[in-house]
């Protein structure tokens, strides 16, 4: 059936520990010229990651072990149980692969409403169904077997190891999984599996181990058949779920062309629908560049700055919210978007002074979660992934006897075309519910190429922030000549059209009091952001070939470079 099928590697939790001592912080000093790079959001995955390059294996054998991994070490979005993006740079040629989560095909438009034809708002985030089918390990065989080198099994291998053994539990985990426990009380099994955690206490998952077994020894049907599709069955009928055992064994990831554009000495390539990512970096970076006279001379996050940026958010959301969805279900005028006789319309409308008047079109209010990470290995292949469970920890449902958590994000879709969402968003007809369709998404794996060769590798978690950050960094980067550690730790800003004139910024690096009255003097309200948004994991190789990797100083990943 498939090529690798070997039994796992034996891999020992002590041992995928001792490598941490190997791997770097949130920043490591420059590498060389051919050498490999990791920035992934958590040390074991990081660890994994550098030992499977290590020992030979190209970015996708490093990107499928580092996926498994968090799906053990970050629960809260590491997963099996959704779905994401990866964009890859292969032997010089790029490659995207779509696995996002599709809706069961029982899902309807109205979903979510009641009999009165009012939004459920709970009802697409928490419990069974609020579960798209899943894509994630489908879309990691799918990876492997075009591209993989090293045999499937031994890059499932450590993951399996982390949940059978057990990692010291981060204190992180302990307080990510205590903030959402009373959500999910009393309606989902999420406290029998994170209820006890303890932090320095051993955490182990005996049944992920097994379920991991099974991927590991029959790949890709080792979950959408068998005993873990199984296990999904059951738990959906106990929760009046939607996914059944057909909807298991149609799933299929998508290849798709990617999103890529010229941009400065760059080619970008990144997202294409159903992200609504690429599309929004494209138009963000080529609206600055066609207001490049506005912008000259603006000192990085100063006001004036920060009010040219939010004039081109709006448009972007504007844009997002009324056009874009799954594009096997919905024409999207995309190409139309993009063009710069369009891009050079919408700038024209730009208040230079004031925020322009928020129309009566809605931008997205997304939840927090997700997750990236970005590889370059000894040849100069790239991969750039972002997958995702929708919100921390997802439905919260933990598939009973299999150990993982399932997304939920049916919630990404619009549950009611024409009427707000459970977060004032006004949802519309190109990403209504259907059967089989995929929900829109704002993630943006990306890689910036100079001369056919990797330049960069960029992605971000954080729902509709996640390519306003992606954007942010490849500006400081790129016109504020700054290096990966300072990209990252620069303060972030935000702006999605609604709430209305509303700017938002990290809330660990505020923005400066000055710069908050000076923008609330031209009617922005300026408030932190809810929560912390980015987590970014970046690579960066300059002309010269000098390689960085820098992981988001907020969060708790970890970036290294490997000397060749
Ligand atoms: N669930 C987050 C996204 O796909 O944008």
């Amino acid at each position: 059936m498939a090529k690798s099928m070997s039994q796992p590697v034996a891999k020992s939790v002590a041992w995928i520990a001792s490598l941490l001592l190997f791997v770097g912080g949130f920043y490591t000093s420059p590498g060389q010229a051919g050498d490999a790079a990791v920035a992934s959001p958590e040390p074991l995955a990081t660890a994994v990651a550098v030992e499977v390059l290590e020992r030979g294996g190209n970015a996708v054998d490093a990107a499928v072990a580092v996926a498994f991994t968090l799906a053990v070490t970050l629960p809260d979005a590491g997963n099996i149980g959704g779905g994401g993006f990866m964009t890859l740079s292969m032997n010089g040629a790029t490659a995207f692969l779509d696995y996002r989560e599709t809706a069961p095909a029982a899902a309807h438009r109205d979903l979510y409403l009641d009999a009165n034809g009012d939004v459920m708002s709970e009802a697409s985030l928490t419990g069974h169904r609020a579960v798209g089918t899943p894509g994630t390990v489908a879309g990691l065989w799918a990876a492997h077997q075009r591209y993989g080198s090293l045999p499937w099994a031994s890059l499932v291998a450590p993951a399996i190891a982390l949940a059978r053994d057990g990692f010291d539990t981060p204190a992180w985990l302990v307080s990510y999984a205590e903030d959402i426990r009373e959500r999910f009380s009393g309606t989902t099994n999420f406290e029998r599996y994170f209820g006890e955690l303890r932090a320095g206490e051993l955490f182990a998952q005996p049944e992920l181990a097994r379920t991991l077994e099974h991927i590991a020894s029959h790949g890709q049907d080792g979950f959408y058949r068998g005993a873990v599709a199984d296990a999904i069955v059951a738990e959906m009928e106990r929760g009046d779920g939607l996914i059944t055992a057909e909807d298991l064994a149609d799933y299929k990831p998508v290849w798709r062309r990617p999103l890529s554009a010229a941009w400065r000495d760059y080619e970008l390539v990144t997202a294409p629908l159903p992200s609504s990512g690429g599309f929004a970096i494209i138009q963000f970076l080529k609206m600055r560049d066609l207001l490049t006279s506005a912008f000259a001379g603006l000192a990085h996050n100063s006001p004036q700055y920060l009010h040219l940026k939010a004039e081109l958010e709006k448009r972007i959301f504007a844009d997002r919210a009324r056009y874009l969805g799954d594009p096997d279900f919905v024409d999207v005028p995309l190409r139309s978007l993009l063009t710069e006789n369009y891009l050079r319309e919408r700038i024209a409308t730009v208040n230079p002074i004031e925020p322009s008047i928020t129309e009566s079109v809605r931008g997205g209010l997304e939840p927090r979660h997700t997750t990236h990470f970005s590889i370059l290995d000894f040849d100069g292949n790239a991969v750039s992934n972002t997958y995702t469970l929708n919100t921390d920890f997802g439905s919260g449902v933990v598939v009973t006897g299999a150990g993982f958590l399932l997304n939920n994000e049916m919630d990404d879709f619009s549950a009611a075309p024409g009427q707000p969402n459970y977060y004032g968003v006004v949802g519309d007809e190109a990403n209504a519910i259907a059967p089989n369709k995929r929900m829109l998404s704002s993630m943006a794996p990306t890689i910036l190429r100079r001369d056919g060769k990797v330049a960069m590798v960029v992605g971000a978690m954080g729902g509709s922030t996640i390519f306003t950050t992606v954007y942010q960094v490849i500006v400081n980067l790129e016109d504020y000549a700054m290096d990966p550690r300072d990209a990252l730790a620069a303060t972030r800003v935000h702006h999605q059209l609604y709430p209305v004139n509303t700017i938002t910024y990290s809330p660990t690096t505020p923005l400066p009091e000055a710069t908050v009255a000076a923008l609330q003097e031209r009617g922005y309200v300026v408030i932190p952001h809810d929560w912390e948004f980015g987590n970014v994991q970046l690579i960066t190789v300059d002309a010269e070939g000098t390689v960085r990797a820098a992981s988001d100083h907020r969060f708790q990943g970890r970036a290294s470079v490997l000397a060749r």
